[in-house]
């Protein structure tokens, strides 16, 4: 009796033991999952559009236009900009913190781009907000 009782706790022992470990591996597959969906979030846009409005009327107006439509001799219009479609918002933050000084090569306008749009005040959360806001414009 004594030998068959422990039989049974043994078996059920390692019952559990093989539940856990495998709700552990389904809960794993899910977590991998999830991040990787975070991940691709993250990418397409974490800024918030309105809160870069209202950066984008005060610094880059000045030169991209309301709307961003450009202005002719200053900025270059976001509406129809392929390098906007073409760069992620890290790229884009990159961009935004060096600006395209008239002397660089892929300078189209012969105008200076400045860093931060000539505002150096501009954290990477506001211009990732900018980005989000310019983004909706085209
Ligand atoms: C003093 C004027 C000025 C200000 C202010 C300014 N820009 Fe620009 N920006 C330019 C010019 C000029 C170019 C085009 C440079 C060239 O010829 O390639 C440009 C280009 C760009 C481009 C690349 C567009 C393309 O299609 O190549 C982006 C993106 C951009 N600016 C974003 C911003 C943002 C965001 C701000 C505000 C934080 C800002 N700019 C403020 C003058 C300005």
């Amino acid at each position: 009796m004594k030998t068959k009782n422990t039989f049974w706790f043994i078996l059920m022992i390692l019952l559990l033991v093989g539940l856990a470990a495998c709700g552990g591996g389904g809960d794993d597959r899910a977590d991998s999952a999830d991040s990787s969906a975070d991940e691709e979030t993250a990418v397409v846009s974490t800024g918030d559009p309105e809160a870069g409005k209202q950066q984008y009327d005060q610094v880059c107006i000045a030169c991209h236009g309301p709307g961003g439509e450009g202005i002719e001799g200053l900025g270059k219009p976001f509406t129809t900009s392929d390098f906007l479609q073409e760069t992620n918002d890290e790229e884009m933050l990159e961009f935004i913190k060096v600006g395209r000084p008239s002397g660089d090569p892929l300078n189209t306008t012969g105008v200076d781009m400045p860093p931060k749009g000539g505002n150096p005040a501009l954290t990477d959360e506001q211009i990732l907000d900018i980005i989000a806001y310019v983004r909706t414009l085209q």
